[in-house]
């Protein structure tokens, strides 16, 4: 079987989850774990990444991504700098090609970057020479929140192999949906999305998963995972209504059962797709997850920084 990466050029990116191996997951989980164990100390700090640079392009509005991507730097003792579009020369027009060039001139190491496009993290990574990691791409995907899910789900439930987990509510505009699936499916997980028709398309079950728009479906799930209701992509038509989205799907408690747990990326509305008590309650692994992103993009800029190179460069040599 041909292996994407074979065909790119030794420089790793993370640009999709569709690009990973399981094997890959694997690596960056444990990776992570053992961070995790290391900073787990009085002084926090690894040399691992000293005089390498990190520069954090974001185009779209973030708090914990920006956050835990620009500490992992600092915890690896990489230089790092965060441009935000607000605020920056695109105000003033810039295109993000002009941007990337004006940024490579300064030859970072990895640039993380969000951007409401699709596909623009491919372009700054064919237009530039340093390693890119996509921090959300439109409602494409977000393959580094579907990594730290996976860490926060392995911490809470001890294996990821043969997890249920429901996905409940916009998944139409989620690229941590679709990350998500796709990384479940690499572990051998099983996914149900659920939500109203208009927010869970037919077609999206070509990802490999089972689609139901009852929030019944939830019952037999070991994770919960709500989705944001993505307000500013979608306006108000796909819903008569938010409260009666939040009637007929909202996460309350009577509608989780004991033993299993509830996620959520973050940033909640809390009222509208998840019940306050239940954000708040034992079951939720919020803030796990925050704390697990923060791990796992340590082990991110450290994976494509100094392991793969050497392997994708063997990859392509036999190809
Ligand atoms: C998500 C995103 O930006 O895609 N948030 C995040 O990264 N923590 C989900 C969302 O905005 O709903």
């Amino acid at each position: 079987m041909s292996d994407p990466r074979a065909t790119t050029a030794p420089r790793r990116h993370l640009l999709s989850v569709a690009d990973l191996t399981r094997d890959d997951v694997e690596r960056v989980l444990d990776t992570a774990s053992s961070l995790a164990a290391s900073i787990d100390r009085e002084v926090k700090k690894l040399p691992t990444l000293r005089g390498r640079t990190v520069v954090n392009l974001f185009y779209e509005s973030s708090t914990r991504t920006l956050a835990s991507f620009e500490l992992a730097a600092k915890r690896l003792s990489a230089d790092t700098m965060s441009i935000r579009s607000a605020g920056s020369s695109v105000d003033k027009g810039e295109s993000l090609k002009d941007t990337a060039l004006t940024l490579a001139a300064y030859d970072p190491d990895v640039i993380v970057m969000r951007h409401p496009s699709i596909g623009a993290p491919q372009l700054v990574a064919r237009l530039t020479d340093a390693h890119v990691v996509n921090a959300g791409d439109g409602k494409h995907q977000h393959p580094t929140q579907a990594l730290l899910d996976l860490y926060a789900i392995r911490e809470a439930l001890g294996r990821l192999d043969g997890v249920r987990v429901a996905i409940v509510g916009d998944v139409l505009h989620s690229r941590v949906a679709r990350s998500l699936v796709q990384a479940l499916t690499l572990v051998g997980g099983e996914t149900v999305l659920v939500g109203p028709p208009t927010l869970v398309p037919r077609g999206i079950g070509g990802l490999g998963c089972e689609i139901s728009h009852r929030i019944s479906a939830i019952g037999d799930a070991d994770v919960v995972y709500v989705l944001r209701m993505q307000r500013e992509r979608i306006g108000e038509a796909f819903v008569p209504s938010l409260r009666e989205y939040t009637a007929l799907y909202g996460i309350t408690p009577a509608r989780v059962r004991a033993g299993q747990v509830v996620m959520h990326p973050g940033p909640m509305n809390r009222g509208i797709e998840i019940d306050p008590r239940v954000a708040d309650s034992e079951q939720a692994l919020v803030t796990d997850q925050v704390r697990a992103g923060l791990v796992v993009r340590m082990a991110v800029l450290y994976d494509v920084l100094t392991v793969a190179p050497v392997e994708a460069r063997e990859r392509a040599e036999v190809a």
